[in-house]
Parts: structure tokens; sequence; C-alpha cells
């Protein structure tokens, strides 16, 4: 099978991440028991998931001069994703603190540093987007710069992922250029507050039937509930059972799970069946502590979706070891 090319326009950070038993309450004190400097930001986890699931993966993103760069670099180059087009901004780069807790639960404070900076895409930038197969996205860089993507590879027949992560309102011109959008149930309420269209309260076929008053494609990502599918050809919602897995650390599953999904697509999986595959990246990346080094390979996703899937619809994949996964 051909290697299908994903372009990945977003963030670089070093996560400075934390293990402990219990997250602390603000003014609160809490002692950790591990600490880890692992290479992260939504775009380069994309970027390396999407080339660890079997694409030819390019990264478009900016880091700092600083040392914490240098290293960020060589991490996501190691990874296969090329980095050739990586800008190196004057100054630091972005920073993640992130503590997980004993349940896999995380916080996460982001300092931009270099990734804001990822403005104005050039020449050579765009041309990488319009010959992809698929652009991925995510909301840690300047919207502008997305729209900048999006609208390219639109134009080109490039088709465009969206993770709307963080939540944010989003113009309607970046809205109107993408084909697929996967979103949690804040970040849906937050797209769906800006498209000026009022966020029902209840239930995820209400959340998604706004969802696709806005964009064509939708997946609704619920952690340990799994995850829904539409699109305006189906008659109803998908919902896809989550694979079940002894959670370690959900940092950089919802990347995982974006990444693969973009990758089964690129393949010519249907969307649906490409919700399952993704839905076991997402399982594994869970079973491990950090963000890209807890990434899996083509393999364990394939091992993980050949024991989740198929099963008897509605019941969840309890085949493999108990516990929850998050997306
Ligand atoms: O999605 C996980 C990522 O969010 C972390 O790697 C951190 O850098 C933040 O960007």
């Amino acid at each position: 099978m051909q290697r299908p090319r994903v372009v990945v326009v977003g963030s670089a950070n070093m996560d400075l991440v934390v293990m402990t038993p219990v997250l602390p309450a603000p003014g609160e004190t809490v002692f950790g028991s591990e600490f880890h400097q692992v290479a992260g930001g939504k775009g380069a986890n994309q970027a390396i998931a999407a080339s660890r699931a079997g694409a030819e993966a390019v990264l478009l993103g900016a880091i700092g001069s600083d040392s914490l760069g240098v290293t960020l670099k060589a991490r996501i180059a190691a990874s296969g994703v090329d980095v050739s087009r990586l800008r190196v901004v004057y100054g630091a780069s972005g920073v993640a603190l992130v503590t997980v807790d004993a349940a896999g639960e995380n916080t996460i404070v982001v300092t931009p540093g270099a990734n804001a900076a990822l403005t104005g895409l050039t020449a050579d930038e765009l041309t990488a987007v319009r010959d992809a197969e698929v652009l991925v996205a995510q909301l840690e860089i300047p919207v502008q710069t997305v729209t900048e993507a999006a609208l390219a590879a639109r134009d080109a027949g490039t088709r465009v992922v969206l993770n709307a992560t963080p939540a944010r309102r989003l113009p309607a011109e970046l809205l109107a250029a993408v084909d697929l959008l996967v979103c949690s149930v804040p970040e849906a309420r937050a797209v769906l507050d800006g498209a000026g269209r009022p966020a029902p309260d209840g239930l995820p076929a209400e959340l998604l039937a706004g969802l696709l008053g806005v964009v064509p494609r939708v997946v609704l990502t619920l952690g340990p509930q799994g995850a829904w599918y539409a699109d305006r050809e189906l008659p109803e919602p998908v919902h896809v059972a989550p694979v079940r897995v002894e959670v370690v650390d959900s940092t950089a599953a919802g990347d995982a799970f974006t990444a693969a999904l973009a990758v089964a697509w690129g393949e010519g999986r249907d969307l649906v069946d490409a919700v399952r595959w993704a839905s076991a990246a997402a399982a594994g990346c869970s079973r491990r502590m950090g963000a890209s080094v807890a990434l899996p390979e083509r393999t364990e996703i394939e091992q993980l979706y050949a024991a989740g899937w198929p099963q008897p619809p509605g019941s969840p994949s309890d085949l493999l070891s108990p516990g929850t996964m998050e997306t």
C-alpha cells in the first residue's frame, strides 16, 4: 500500500511532566513521584503519530533558538518526520507543564513561545500542504495560520482534518475549508458558539446535528465513552466504543487518535472504520507515560484494532486488560 502523505501544521513543545498520586488543588503543594522531559505539542505529536501509523509525515511548525528547540527537532526527526521546513525562531521554544495523576488524568499549561510566531506560511510551506493527501491541524498556533493552510489545502484538493483543540472560537472561512472536524464536547461547544449557533445542552446527537450545520463530517470524542462519527450523507450518527486498556497516562491520546484517523482516511478506509482504527491508536498511547514517547507504532495499532474489532454492536471491547481510555 502506498503511504499517504500527511502534512501537520501545528505546535512543538517540550513537555515537563510530573507524575503525582493526586493533582494539587489551587494553592496546594503535593509531592510528585517522577519527572520526565518529553517532546510534545499537539502538532509534533500528531506528526510523529502519523509517521508511526504509516504515513509520510511532514511537520510545519516553529521551535525556539534555545537548547530545548535543538532537542525537540532531533527527537521529532528521530521518529521519521520530515522536519526540513521546521522554522527556528529567535527566543524560547514552546513549553508545556504537565501533571499526571494515578488514574492517568492530566492537567496541561502551555506557554506557546516560538509557536506563536508561526505566521505567514511561505510558498514552500504552502506547496507542502498542496502536495499532501491530508492536512492535519490543531489550535496551539495562530488560527490565521491554520486558516491559510486549510484554504491552500482546499484549493488543491488536499483533505483537511481539524482537531479543534484547545477549545477556541473559529472563523467561518476556516470552518468552510474543513472536511473532517475532530473535537471533544467542550471544543464542540466553542465551535458552535463561534459559528453563532446555540450549543445544545443535551445529547451528543444534538451536538453532532449542530456541527453538521458547520462542517460536512465530525468525530465527537467522549474519552472513556468512545466516540461518535457523523456526516451529512449518513442517516444517523454511528457510535464507536473505546478499546479498553489499562490507562497509565492519557496525554497525547487525542493526538494519536487524530493522526491515525487521518492516516486511515488517507489510505482509503471508510471513516467509521477509520474511527475504530484511531480508537485503537489512542488506546495504545494511553498505556504509556508521556506524549511523543507513548505514541504507538502501526503494528501495535493493528494488534489493538484486531483485538477490539469487529465486536457485537453496542458492546464495549473488553477483550484486553480492564481499565479505560481517553481520546
Ligand atoms: O495533546 C498533548 C499535548 O498538549 C502535550 O504534548 C502538550 O505539549 C500540549 O500541547
